[in-house]
């Protein structure tokens, strides 16, 4: 019933050629298959570029964050209105490296979420407990917490543009992937979480992605999984072989 959703994150990586090269070599790789949306969420430089190099294809386009702010005084931040006009589809919000580096908030991530939709955006939101969390036994406490605070007075009608990625930080660039028993049971709390919000009919309706690791060998165990509704990816995104085999899989 839900459609998969299989996102690349590139994090900082590929200057604006590379990006050009790598989608041209990516869209013969994914094209036809449409049983899932395939996203790559590339860096703001290099946006224009990729949006440019991806159109007509199967391949849809992501910032990796955005501003709150309509516009204004914000020294190198950019408006969600700056990438709809740049023809930029997605965007990930809350990645926990923007949490780490970036003195991002719950509250600073619900600001985004809100200015992201209300100017169009599809937003990828991402959620994930600490390895400490998981092994305190907090892991369900704090994707409540995430995903509460992080969609705090986004509507149901909002929702239909919402992704929620669930992200253990401990697997994240670590090459240790939650299994898939974990995988499924944490993107069912999140789900639980929004029909709690949201009531069950908008729970099952949203796409639960899993990201951490995610890589050509683990992605067809992972992608089975009842709860996981797609990937986040950041590593085997960089490579079109890859990525692909991912894509596959979600076929
Ligand atoms: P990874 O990154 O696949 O390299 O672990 C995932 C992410 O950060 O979204």
């Amino acid at each position: 019933m839900r459609r998969l959703v299989i996102a690349g994150n590139w994090k900082m990586n590929k200057t604006p050629s590379e990006t050009k090269a790598f989608l041209e070599a990516l869209k013969p790789v994914v094209a036809g298959k449409d049983n899932c949306d395939i996203v790559c969420c590339v860096p703001a430089t290099n946006l224009a570029i990729a949006v440019e190099t991806a159109k007509g294809s199967n391949i849809k386009i992501g910032a990796q964050n955005v501003h709150f702010a309509k516009s204004g005084a914000y020294t190198g931040e950019t408006s969600a209105d700056m990438l709809v006009d740049l023809g930029v589809e997605y965007v990930i919000i809350g990645h926990s490296e923007r949490r780490q580096y970036f003195a991002e908030t719950d509250e600073t991530v619900n600001a985004r979420v809100k200015a992201a939709l209300e100017a169009g955006l599809k937003v990828i939101l991402c959620v994930g407990e600490l390895e400490k969390e998981r092994d305190q036994g907090i892991t369900a406490e704090i994707l409540g917490k995430q995903t509460k605070v992080d969609l705090l007075d986004v509507t149901a009608e909002q929702m239909k543009n919402v992704i929620i990625a669930y992200e253990p930080v401990w697997a994240i660039g670590t090459g240790k992937t939650a299994t898939n028993e974990q995988a499924d049971e944490a993107c069912g709390v999140v789900r639980a979480v929004v029909a709690e919000l949201y009531g069950k009919r908008v729970a099952d309706e949203t796409i639960v992605q899993y990201g951490g690791s995610m890589n050509a060998k683990n992605c067809a165990d992972l992608l089975k999984c009842e709860n996981v509704d797609g990937g986040l990816i950041g590593g085997a995104s960089l490579k079109t072989e890859d990525f692909g085999i991912i894509v596959d899989a979600a076929q």
